[in-house]
């Protein structure tokens, strides 16, 4: 079966209060695009095409306002709501229907990955015939995030969400490539203390069966935090040095799109043309071109 996308992008932003009491977090600008322009960007780059993107109720006609029906970028969107924000895992329960058994990658909205060698990563991931895929970062404070433990061998010995005392310094990315048993899995979880179907009582399924992969991010990726206003605002920055030094675009699902082959010159030149006179349009146009 093909792998199926979520892009889960609800939540309540509150850690970025007041900037997203009016606007979903998802929605706010890194550079010169929409946060959720990477993540959706990196499903692509996985070759997903069917993608269901969860939404706060409030927030969802701002996210169809901005992304339609996929079909710009030769993909098919399915509206989900999520009513509280309830847990990552509660994900998988809400996409049970769209997902009708198939495997999938779930990434947050809120998450940008970058690097060198980062499509034939993620092909490798949805390669894989059963069990999951996630992937480890190192970071200088893993106490934000879920983290892996791994034994003398390397192996995967536990992967626990937030610890006080870190057991090692990678995190867990918020990308998770699961086979089609996720939703079923999900459904016989419980809520956390903090009252959260946690995604690590998920993946913790898949390591005690041993069928969990934790494909480690080397340093030449950049996997950014915007979580805070200054990690937002670095995000940002790091993006604007990486396009304006190379003249190319970091999380464009239009160039992406292009690249795919999933719209043709036509689909192209109109996706430019929509853009007008600003710089993403005027790099559209430059793609075009080469
Ligand atoms: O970013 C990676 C980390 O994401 C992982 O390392 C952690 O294991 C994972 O729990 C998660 O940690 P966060 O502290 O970032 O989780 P947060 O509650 O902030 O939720 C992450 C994003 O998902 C955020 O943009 C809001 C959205 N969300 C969250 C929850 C709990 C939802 O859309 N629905 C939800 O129910």
């Amino acid at each position: 079966m093909t792998r199926k996308g979520i892009v889960l992008a609800g939540g309540t932003g509150s850690r970025l209060w007041p900037i997203t009491l009016g606007v979903s977090k998802q929605l706010l600008p890194i550079y010169d695009k929409p946060m959720i322009y990477y993540p959706i960007s990196v499903l692509m780059l996985a070759g997903i095409r069917d993608i269901a993107i969860i939404t706060t109720p409030e927030d969802q006609p701002q996210f169809q306002r901005l992304l339609g029906d996929g079909r710009q970028w030769g993909l098919s969107f399915t509206w989900i709501v999520q009513e509280k924000p309830e847990g990552l895992a509660q994900a998988y329960l809400l996409a049970r229907d769209f997902l009708a058994g198939a495997p999938s990658a779930m990434v947050l909205g809120d998450n940008i990955f970058f690097g060198h060698g980062l499509p034939e990563m993620l092909k490798r991931a949805d390669q894989q015939p059963s069990g999951g895929t996630v992937f480890g970062y190192h970071v200088s404070d893993p106490e934000r995030y879920g983290v892996a433990a791994f034994d003398a061998h390397g192996r995967v010995t536990q992967i626990v969400e937030k610890p006080k005392v870190p057991p090692s310094s990678f995190a867990i990315t918020g990308l998770y490539f699961l086979d089609g048993r996720a939703p079923e899995i999900a459904a016989r979880i419980t809520p956390s203390l903090r009252g959260e179907l946690e995604i690590v009582d998920v993946l913790e399924h898949y390591r005690a069966e041993g069928s969990l992969e934790v494909e480690r991010m080397g340093r030449g990726f950049a996997w950014l935090d915007t979580g805070t206003p200054g990690s937002l605002l670095d995000a940002g920055n790091f993006v604007r040095t990486l396009q304006e030094r190379q003249g190319m675009q970091v999380g464009s699902p239009d160039e992406v799109a292009f690249r795919q082959g999933w719209i043709d010159r036509a689909g192209m030149a109109e996706r430019a043309r929509l853009h007008g006179r600003g710089g993403y349009g005027a790099y559209l146009e430059a793609v075009l071109r080469e």
